[in-house]
Parts: structure tokens; sequence; C-alpha cells
């Protein structure tokens, strides 16, 4: 059996620590995420979703515990091995998009590629260009992405989040601010990058009809998990 892509053993996240302000946030979270599995994350506001997608997108370190990313432990991680293996094996969707509104739809898309190894190659085109096919917007690489509907710039931002072909896609309610029905589709889009890049896909959504789309849904209570839909084993 390969690795999980993602194992959390007792994971604790405390903010403020030893000031009046001290919150327990992550309360012992344990959890494995097999390759290709789609899941959702559920669970009421402030329960500690973002902060799970945080420290497991290595943006923010656990107070406690110990997170594998494809079976490497990262709590010894110096900052620079941190930033490589985030590189490596994590793709990001949010909320909101943060795309750069003057530049094209391809070099947004390219982007990620382009902070690591600077002019990006042909190959790496592309790549980009079979991406933006892929989220439905072929024909669209040469505009600006500030002229596209919100929708649209979700699913720019989502080609943007595989160009590094990650293992591990991690999403913040990406269907926030979206229509029901481009939220739907940009759900459906998660499924097809699921099926066919074979990337373990980690959600968070307040939508129940969303989580209730994929085969695994894990509940966040006040910081500990309280109900999960499929373990892996
Ligand atoms: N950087 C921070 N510093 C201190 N406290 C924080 C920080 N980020 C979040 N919190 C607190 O941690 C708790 C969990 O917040 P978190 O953002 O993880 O919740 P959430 O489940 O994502 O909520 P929502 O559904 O509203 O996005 C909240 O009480 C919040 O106030
Ligand atoms: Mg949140």
């Amino acid at each position: 059996m390969s690795d999980p892509v993602l194992r959390l053993e007792g994971l604790r996240k405390v903010y403020n620590p030893g000031t009046p302000q001290e919150q327990e946030v992550l309360r012992g979270i344990n959890l494995s995420l097999a390759r290709g599995e789609l899941t959702a994350l559920i669970g009421p506001s402030g329960s500690g979703k973002s902060t799970l997608l945080n420290v497991i997108g290595l943006l923010d370190s656990p107070s406690a515990g110990e997170l594998y990313l494809m079976g490497r432990p990262t709590r010894d991680l110096n900052d620079e091995a941190r930033t490589r293996l985030r590189n490596e094996a994590i793709g990001f969707v949010f909320q909101f998009h943060h795309l750069i509104s003057a530049f094209s739809v391809l070099d947004n898309v390219l982007m990620p590629l382009m902070i690591r190894h600077g002019k990006p190659s042909t190959a790496d085109v592309r790549l980009a260009e079979q991406l933006l096919a892929q989220v439905g917007l072929e024909g669209y690489a040469g505009k600006r992405a500030g002229q596209l509907s919100g929708g649209q710039q979700q699913r720019v931002a989502i080609a943007r989040a595989l160009i590094t072909r990650p293992p591990l896609l991690l999403a913040d309610e990406p269907t926030g601010n979206l229509d029901t029905r481009t939220a739907e589709q940009v759900f459906e889009l998660f499924r097809e990058i699921n099926r066919e890049f074979g990337c373990a896909v980690l959600v968070v959504t307040h939508d129940p009809r969303l989580s209730a789309n994929c085969r695994r849904s894990i509940e966040l209570v006040d910081g500990h998990i309280v109900r999960d839909t499929g373990t892996t084993p």
C-alpha cells in the first residue's frame, strides 16, 4: 500500500498561547486521506475548518501532533523545506480567487510555475492551455482575468492550483461567493479533476447538497471530528 497523501495524528492548534486570548481551535485531529480521495469538510462557522486547511497546507504550524504529507513528517522541517514541500505537494483554491486581474488568464495559470523557475517552457504553456480547456475556458487564455465572470475566474483559479500537478488539492469554500448553478458547475469540475488527475481533493463547503455529492464527508465541531462517513484503511 502506498502512503496516504495526508495523515494527521493528534493535531492541535492553539491561537495566542499563554495570553488571555488563548483559544484551542483544533483539539486532537486524527485523519488520513488516500490518493485520489474526494472529501468534503463541513461544520459550523468557527469550528476550525479554515484553520485545519491552513495547517494542512503548511501555511500555519500545528501546536502539537504530527502532519505527514506523502508519508513525510513535517514537524521538523525548516521554512525552506516547508515551502518546497508546499509548492510540490499542494494546490490551493480559496473563496476569493486572488487572480491578478491585469494579467492574462494564461499568465495567471502559469504563475506558480513562474514563481518556481522563471520563464515557462513550451510544455508548461501547453499544460496551462490543456487545463484551461479542462475547466471549460478554451479560447480565454489571452483575455485579461479581470474581464471574466466570477465563476470563470474561479475556474481559472482551479486551473492555476493544478498547474503544478499537486497530489493534494485544498479548497476553502471555493463556491462560497458563486450563485447556485455556478457553484454546482465548479463542484462538478472538482469531481472531474479528482477522477482524471487522481489528485486527492479536500474541500470546505457550507452547502449540504454539494457535500452530499462527495463520497466522503468529515464534520468538524469545536475543533473535533464528530462524524466521518468513510475512513481510509
Ligand atoms: N489567526 C487567528 N488568530 C486567532 N484566532 C483565530 C485566527 N484564525 C481563526 N481564529 C479563531 O479560530 C476559530 C476557528 O476559526 P476558523 O476560521 O478556522 O473557522 P471556520 O470553521 O473556517 O469558520 P467559517 O465557516 O466561518 O469560515 C474562530 O473562533 C476564530 O476566531
Ligand atoms: Mg473558514
